[in-house]
């Protein structure tokens, strides 16, 4: 996958996806911790002002070319090789945390969220951009139908993941959200969630000094 992923992933990039990255990652803020990131795809469309830049990948052929991409230009950013599921960072450490295509393709959602949850620091954000489950029952019959075969051919992702409602369960709170088809993919594919959920509880200035 690692091989392939950028160029089989060119037209969509094109014709929506790229687009989307860019408004979403220029609303990030501070320490940022990106999961599950590739290839490094989202690089180009951070803010160069960010305190502290984590990119976590699990899978080594991933990390390989990931570290290829960064290159000299980014030399500040460092490279972690954990799943999302269990993170080696502190508690409330990080303002922003990216996951994009990723949360379908972790082995335990809800772990894994509550470990984002755990990360951020009271008024932190996730910025997220997941296909979820199709809206229309004949399209969840078949993601059904396919999604155990295609489990395993597309490095454990999930078609019928309700990734939203996930997240919020986990108590963050959406403050923006954007619903689209993913322009030319597939029915099984198309539906998307991109948006910003915080952590309550943001601490101002004032409540920091009490
Ligand atoms: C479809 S790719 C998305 C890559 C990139 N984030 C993007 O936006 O195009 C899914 C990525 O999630 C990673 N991944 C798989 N399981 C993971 C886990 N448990 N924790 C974090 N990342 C994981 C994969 O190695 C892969 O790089």
């Amino acid at each position: 996958m690692a091989q392939s992923y950028d160029w089989a992933m060119r037209k969509t990039e094109q014709r929506c996806l790229n687009q989307w990255r860019r408004e979403l990652l220029s609303q990030a803020t501070g320490a940022l911790l990106e999961i599950g990131a590739g290839t490094g795809i989202n690089l180009p469309h951070y803010p160069a002002n960010l305190s502290k830049m984590t990119l976590s990948e699990p899978d080594p052929q991933m990390r390989r070319k990931l570290s290829r991409k960064l290159g000299v230009k980014y030399q500040h950013v460092e490279i972690a090789h954990w799943g999302a599921e269990q993170i080696e960072l502190p508690d409330h450490s990080v303002d922003t945390i990216v996951s994009s295509l990723v949360l379908c393709s972790v082995s335990d959602q809800q772990q894994a969220l509550k470990e984002l949850h755990r990360l951020l620091r009271p008024g932190g954000q996730l910025l997220f951009l997941e296909h979820i489950i199709a809206a229309e029952a004949k399209t969840v019959r078949w993601q059904k139908r396919i999604e155990p075969v295609w489990k395993r051919c597309s490095g454990n992702c999930h078609l019928t993941r309700d990734t939203l409602r996930n997240i919020e369960a986990t108590g963050l709170q959406i403050e923006h959200l954007n619903e689209a088809n993913i322009v030319g993919a597939p029915a099984i594919l198309q539906r998307t969630v991109r948006g910003r959920a915080r952590k309550p509880g943001l601490q101002t200035k004032e409540t920091l000094r009490r």
